[in-house]
């Protein structure tokens, strides 16, 4: 039995693409495991995205934020269609406006292949790859700070006088990153909590870049070793993050946390995606200090060359849902959830196109509501 008393409320943002294809999986395998684990939830559908900002000039509404406050917990599929707006738009509508009004500072990305799931790699085998991106996800160059500027303009005048080029152009865009001490050492101290968490091996990558940032990453590497010192019992190192992303391909079993700022921790993980089979099989969890709702997205996006056909592969989602269920302290339902689309794809009896095969986004999620149905029962 759960332990926690009433429903769980739960908004729920499909979003554009294959957001609300994947989501309605999510929603048919949560379903069929609440009853039996014992728990009660409500979910309530916000159809906030870029359909939502066609029609209103706005991808949510300004007391979105306010709304989903009253939440235990928010899904969020994927937001973003390029065909009806601005990639810009997609980026602060629901998903930054989220992880940025309620501070939700580490973007939690675990890494580890699933057996029977398209592997990429001649070497190590996948059982030998277990890590965890945490990404900060509150600060850097997403901070959205800047702006683009007519070199005349006396606002700019000191970065124009940067470089010749700046003063010869029309226009010139500035995109400021902003690091602080407070924002490094909250996201590394929980990269730190949990390396301590793992059994064997614990060690801590920071994906840093200080020789071309020497302002934000220089900061980054000082508290890094800041909080590095405190934590005696946990391995630490730092890698430039150019020669990360290729140590990710070629030893990523000698990975175990890996603790990034805000745009490498995003592209690092998208690479990460490749190493379990593709962005269909990564999950993603953003967290911030309590007071406020986590969120629960895939790390894949709206992905507009297959939305509308009912292929996209659910397992991210699923997996995300996991991530969701561990949260809230459902363990039997999250236990259950992971159990079975690990059974589903290791049987190999159920493919969507991205693993070979041609079963559906519902097919899939049908298998894997079945399967967690029957290991909650047995539970
Ligand atoms: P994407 O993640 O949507 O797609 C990249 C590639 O991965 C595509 O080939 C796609 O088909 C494939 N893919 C992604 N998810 C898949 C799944 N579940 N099953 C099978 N294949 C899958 O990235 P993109 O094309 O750069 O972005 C598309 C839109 O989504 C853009 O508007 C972008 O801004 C937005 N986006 C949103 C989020 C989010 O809401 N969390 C994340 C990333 C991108
Ligand atoms: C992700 C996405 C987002 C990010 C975009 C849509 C703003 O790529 O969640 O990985 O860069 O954080
Ligand atoms: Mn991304």
């Amino acid at each position: 039995m759960s332990a926690h008393s009433g429903a769980y409320r739960i908004a729920v943002i499909a979003g554009d693409g294959i957001g609300p294809e994947v989501v309605a999986e999510v929603l048919r395998v949560l379903e069929a495991v609440a009853a039996p684990a014992g728990f009660e939830y409500e979910t309530r559908l916000f159809p906030w995205g870029c359909g939502y900002y066609v029609e209103h000039g706005h991808t949510m509404p300004a007391d979105g934020i306010e709304t989903l406050s009253h939440y235990d917990a928010i899904f969020l599929g994927a937001v973003g269609d390029p065909r009806i707006a601005p990639e810009e738009v997609a980026g602060v509508g629901p998903l930054l406006a989220i992880r940025f009004g309620f501070d939700q500072y580490a973007n939690i990305r675990p890494v580890k292949p699933l057996p029977g799931a398209p592997y990429p790699l001649a070497r190590p085998e996948p059982d030998a790859i277990d890590f965890t991106v945490v990404r900060e996800a509150t600060e850097g160059i997403y901070v959205g700070l800047g702006g683009r500027f007519s070199p005349d303009d006396p606002a700019v005048a000191e970065i124009v006088a940067v470089r010749q080029i700046f003063a010869q152009s029309n226009e010139i865009a500035v995109q400021t990153g902003v690091y602080s001490d407070a924002g490094c050492r909250r996201v590394i101290e929980r990269a730190f909590l949990l390396a301590e968490q793992r059994d064997g091996r614990r060690l801590v990558t920071s994906a840093t870049k200080a020789n071309a940032m020497k302002h934000g990453m220089s900061l980054w590497n000082d508290v890094f070793a800041e909080v590095a010192s405190r934590h005696p019992d946990v391995e630490s190192e730092w890698n430039n993050v150019d020669a990360l992303a290729m140590r990710l391909v070629l030893k990523p079993e000698t990975l175990d946390v890996v603790v990034a700022p805000n745009l490498f921790g995003d592209i690092l993980t998208d690479l990460s995606a490749a190493l379990l089979g593709g962005l269909g099989f990564a999950p993603s969890a953003n967290l911030g200090d309590g007071h406020w709702p986590p969120m629960f997205e895939p790390c894949h996006g709206s992905a507009p060359d297959i939305a509308g056909r009912g292929i996209a592969n659910p397992t991210a989602s699923l997996l995300t849902l996991v991530m969701m269920l561990e949260h809230l302290g459902e363990q039997r339902a999250a236990q259950a959830v992971d159990g079975a689309v690990r059974e589903v794809i290791a049987s190999g009896a159920v493919r969507t196109p991205d693993m070979g095969g041609s079963a559906t986004t519902e097919e899939m999620g049908r298998a894997v509501a079945e399967a967690a149905a029957a290991i909650v029962g047995r539970s």
